[in-house]
């Protein structure tokens, strides 16, 4: 008999909304090879559509609602409890509309992962789409990056890019944008399932080597 293989990697995924990035990640780690396991999915709604795809995939929910909580550093302190509890290897904010604080934020450094519909540095926060359009943009699309204390401004692993068209509205790149998130996602963090990506001191590394430039998915 073979010596027990080294424990798989665990995602706990953290969510607010749809859960269309969510779906994807449940679907790719269903894939044979995939690297990783969907140990648990949480969020701060709980009303979120997502927890229903995460409980129609037999993956443990947790809810923390936000609005129990008296501040930033309350909410977040459940929180850690829940992740803590899990024990998961890797964190994705899967579409999660929390401002995390500092403390949390370099607590987990190098284990969180963020999904941002603009190619960063252009366009965090809110409305990209939209501003994407306003700047004139021909061309937009997606960031997975690692979650530092700056907001949607940590070392960015990859982006996808899409065309914008001039028939183009923030819906129809809404669509366009995610459904490049569902290809780049999953992608990435098997990446660092695999431990191939990881968050060194300034900089992403990928199989060891420092990223000058976040990887760029060719458009499929
Ligand atoms: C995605 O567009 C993602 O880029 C942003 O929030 C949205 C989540 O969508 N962070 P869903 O809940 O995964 O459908």
């Amino acid at each position: 008999m073979k010596a027990d293989p080294s424990p798989r990697p665990k995602i706990l995924i953290l969510v607010s909304g749809e859960g269309s990035n969510l779906q994807a990640l449940i679907e790719a780690s269903r894939e044979r090879d995939y690297p990783a396991d969907i140990v648990a999915v949480g969020s701060n709604q709980a009303k979120a559509p997502a927890l229903a795809k995460a409980a129609h995939a037999n993956i443990p929910t947790f809810v923390i609602e936000h609005g129990r909580y008296g501040s930033r550093d309350e909410f977040d302190g459940a929180l850690m409890q829940e992740i803590r509890r899990h024990n998961p290897d890797l964190i994705v904010l899967a579409g999660f509309m929390r401002i995390l604080t500092e403390g949390f934020v370099r607590a987990l450094r190098g284990q969180l992962l963020n999904i941002h519909p603009s190619l960063l540095p252009k366009y965090t926060g809110l409305n990209t789409h939209q501003r994407a359009l306003d700047a004139g943009d021909k061309v937009h699309g997606v960031s997975v990056h690692f979650v530092t204390e700056e907001l949607d401004g940590g070392p960015i692993v990859a982006q996808a890019q899409i065309a914008v068209g001039p028939d183009d509205s923030a819906e129809t790149l809404a669509q366009k944008v995610q459904a490049q998130e569902h290809v780049l996602y999953p992608i990435v963090v098997r990446w660092c399932c695999e431990g191939r990506v990881q968050l060194g001191a300034e900089r992403v590394l990928f199989d060891g080597q420092a990223l000058r430039q976040p990887v760029v998915l060719p458009a499929n």
